[in-house]
């Protein structure tokens, strides 16, 4: 009756039901960085293409200097390409205004840093809520999120502390606990233990691992430590700009 039909071939085609076909957690396309001030070019990532499948845990190892804060601010849409594409659970950030993008990021993923960057004025609570405040959730939905995340990285007996009356390990738990308040397709953190003792950094790996197991939050770690990159599924190398395995 018209040429429109809704039940046709092209209408109904490829649903992705399966976790195999469901789209990555991240998905990076020939990403290329560079800075260029008219007389020196610097190269930072030179086409660089990989995926993060949802509830993997990548690590990303490399010198100093190799790319891995610039790729990852690209991947968590705080930074643009020069040239490439990134694709967050599916959506592609091509083209985006930074309103869109932020809604994109606020809603698919974390971000855990090598300094915690918790608010010193507000408890770790309302820290954690922040997100969903941000998202306009209501306060005491939010609360109520937040104490559960709280709960899953240990630290329920801490809500009502500031971040000036917690340890270094604890803060960066209450940062991990922000970073999943929203539940996102992917956690990325800096050298999240970075800045922890031998112990603690050990401790709070294994939380990462934990939640990545039992929450299937994917994650992007970047990390110096070989010992705790080892224990990710998968490791990818930078050299240079380039990806040189993974
Ligand atoms: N705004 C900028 N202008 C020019 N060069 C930059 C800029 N930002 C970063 N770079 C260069 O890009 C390269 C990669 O930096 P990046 O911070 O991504 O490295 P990294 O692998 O995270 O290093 P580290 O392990 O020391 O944290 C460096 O050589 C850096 O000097
Ligand atoms: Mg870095």
């Amino acid at each position: 009756m018209t040429e429109l039909n809704p039940t046709s071939a092209a209408g109904t085609a490829p649903v992705a039901s399966t976790r195999a076909g469901a789209p990555a957690a991240l998905l990076a396309s020939n990403l290329v960085k560079y800075y260029d001030d008219g007389a020196n070019r610097i190269d930072v990532l030179r086409d660089v293409s990989f995926s993060v499948e949802q509830g993997e845990m990548v690590a990303i190892v490399g010198a100093s200097g190799s790319g891995k804060s610039t790729l990852l601010h690209i991947l968590g849409l705080l930074d643009v390409p020069t040239s490439g594409s990134v694709t967050v659970a599916g959506e592609s950030a091509e083209g985006l205004s930074e309103s869109k993008k932020s809604a994109l990021r606020n809603r698919s993923l974390g971000f855990v840093y090598q300094f915690h960057h918790l608010l010193a004025e507000f408890s770790a609570l309302d820290n954690v809520a922040m997100p969903l405040i941000v998202r306009r959730e209501s306060r005491s939905v939010a609360r109520d999120r937040a104490r559960e995340v709280l709960g899953l990285v240990g630290l329920a007996a801490r809500a009502d502390h500031y971040p000036g009356q917690l340890s270094g390990g604890e803060r960066q738990r209450v940062a991990l606990a922000r970073a999943l308040v929203t539940r996102p397709a992917c956690v990325l953190a800096d050298e999240p233990t970075g800045n922890l003792d031998r112990n603690t950094a050990q401790a709070m790996f294994e939380l990462l691992s934990r939640v990545n197991q039992e929450s299937g939050t994917a994650f992007a770690i970047v990390t110096h430590d070989p010992v705790l990159a080892q224990r990710a599924d998968r490791q990818l190398v930078m050299e240079g700009g380039r990806l040189v395995s993974g």
